[in-house]
């Protein structure tokens, strides 16, 4: 009945995830059983197979923090200034609570200006030297410094701070000791992450430990060898590119994952390469391809992982433009049956609007899903939200937009210097979808269910019993299509959890 995944995609069409379904296999064990731990790369291995794209609107600090607190990875986009990327890095590494305030920083003799600094954290941070890396002094909250009369408000900030007396814990707190804290200490409402040698980390506040405990299921997340969330950062291929990858480096960067829509280049391989030699213990993901071909030549140059899909995004253009790509249920089945015959994970990038494509990618061989359109709209994705016909949105936009290659991003689409700008990419907006905490469990959990119906307990499980011919797949009609999906409603209400 139906066909295994080796007939079905060898018959010269390009499938994308909707065109294909999977026939229903045997139930043998509860959802609980399903195990989704998995690798990014060689040697990064995770609990949950989930990353979140490196792109502007997507990865910065706050996601890669929860990506990694939820067990999967977030990789920090490179559209921003080196040092500014690699300070990303470090933040994420240095808590293991997943809450991310970034206050600013002031010395004692500082005049606190306007509210503006008060942007990023309701809590300015008083250190001796006024930067991160010198002893904690005091505090001032937005709250406090509003009820100053203006003539206070002007004068040094040592005049009216509170003085940080036993608001400090150690760095590495977890949120339940985190919790913990907070229920023994009842009069406190915030404290002050602090590293050894007095590195001021970040400030938590009581009210943000109460919200997110109230999420399901936040587990060991991926933590490195040094007690750290683990993160990754996006490079290119240009000369200026090695000093990028230094700076990461010193940052702890755990994985480093180019950022190409055709990665099958002589620049790319050229940098594998040299990362490889330089820095032989860092984990390097190569990419995009969609075909066996480019991804031959890129583990021969040394990539530990690939990143497959070209076109797919929810924001892309680029078949369009460019007329190359691939329906990314072949890219995905086709690039991972050649990766895993030398040993090397496969992430399946772009194309998820559902916990089913989730499910698709995987069990055609995919070790995780990279996300953007997904992801993009929660709490964490940098930028705020605004309205757009009554409804609370964010911006969301290919990193190949015009307005993301003025800003910089355009290596990753154009090559060296071209003159004449091309956009393979568009902007939008996404609607607000609160916080990945809260609805990437809720996913996971429908993901885990798809793999019960399909009878595979465990990624490797499903890769196997695909490569059997066990598992079967069929195409989808357009008709079939349609009734796969809510039909014949006047009206209905989406919510999922
Ligand atoms: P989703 O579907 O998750 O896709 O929103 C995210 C992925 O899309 C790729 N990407 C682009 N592709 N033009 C493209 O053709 C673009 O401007 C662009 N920006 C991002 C990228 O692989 C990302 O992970």
């Amino acid at each position: 009945d139906g066909f295994a995944a080796t007939k079905l995609f060898n018959q010269g069409y390009s499938y994308t995830y909707d065109d294909v379904i999977f026939l229903p296999h045997y139930i043998d064990f509860p959802t609980d059983a399903v195990s989704l731990s998995t690798r990014l790369t060689r040697r990064v291995p995770l609990l949950a197979p989930i990353i979140s794209s490196p792109m502007d609107t997507v990865t910065e600090g706050c996601m890669a923090s929860a990506m990694a607190s939820l067990g999967g990875l977030g990789i920090i986009h490179s559209n921003l200034p080196t040092d500014v990327q690699a300070s990303m890095v470090r933040s994420v590494k240095s808590r293991r609570v997943p809450i991310l305030s970034t206050p600013t920083f002031m010395s004692a003799s500082h005049r606190i200006e306007s509210l503006d600094d008060f942007e990023s954290c309701p809590y300015v941070l008083v250190t001796q030297s006024g930067s991160p890396s010198s002893k904690l002094l005091g505090y001032v909250s937005r709250s406090d410094w509003l009820q100053l009369d203006d003539h206070k408000k002007g004068t040094r900030i040592d005049t009216y701070m509170t003085s940080s007396d036993e608001l400090v814990v150690p760095w590495n707190y977890s949120l339940s000791q985190m919790d913990a804290y907070f229920q023994e200490k009842r009069e406190r409402d915030l404290a002050v992450l602090v590293r050894e040698e007095q590195e001021v980390v970040d400030v938590v506040t009581r009210e943000e430990v109460e919200k997110v405990k109230e999420y399901p299921r936040l587990g060991a997340g991926t933590v490195g060898p040094d007690g750290g969330w683990r993160v990754g950062a996006a490079l290119g291929t240009r000369e200026v590119d090695k000093e990028r990858l230094e700076h990461l480096v010193k940052a702890g960067v755990d994985v480093v994952v180019f950022d190409s829509s055709q990665g099958n280049s002589i620049y790319q391989i050229e940098m594998i390469k040299y990362v490889k030699r330089m820095y032989p213990d860092l984990d390097v993901v190569g990419g995009n391809v969609v075909t066996m071909a480019q991804a031959e030549n890129l583990i021969n140059a040394g990539a530990d992982g690939l990143r497959v899909g070209m076109g797919s995004g929810s924001i892309c253009t680029t078949q369009e433009v460019c007329a190359v790509g691939r329906g990314q249920a072949t890219a995905v089945y086709k690039v991972a049956s050649i990766a895993s015959q030398s040993d090397v994970p496969v992430i399946a990038d772009g194309g998820i609007s559902y916990s089913g494509h989730i499910v698709k990618a995987l069990v055609l061989g995919a070790s995780t899903v990279m996300m953007g359109g997904f992801l993009a709209g929660s709490i964490e994705s940098p930028g705020a939200y605004e309205y757009q016909n009554g409804s609370q949105v964010k911006k969301y936009r290919g990193m190949g937009s015009l307005e993301a290659m003025t800003k910089g991003s355009d290596a990753r689409y154009l090559g060296d210097k071209a003159k004449l700008k091309i956009a393979q990419g568009v902007v939008g907006a996404v609607a607000d979808k609160g916080s990945v905490l809260k609805f990437i469990p809720y996913t996971m959990q429908a993901v885990k269910q798809g793999f019960q119906d399909l009878g595979a307990s465990s990624l490797q499980s499903a890769h196997d019993l695909l490569r059997k011919g066990v598992l079967r797949l069929e195409v989808r009609t357009g008709a079939a299509q349609v009734e796969g999906g809510v039909h014949g409603l006047v009206s209905y209400e989406k919510k999922a959890f």
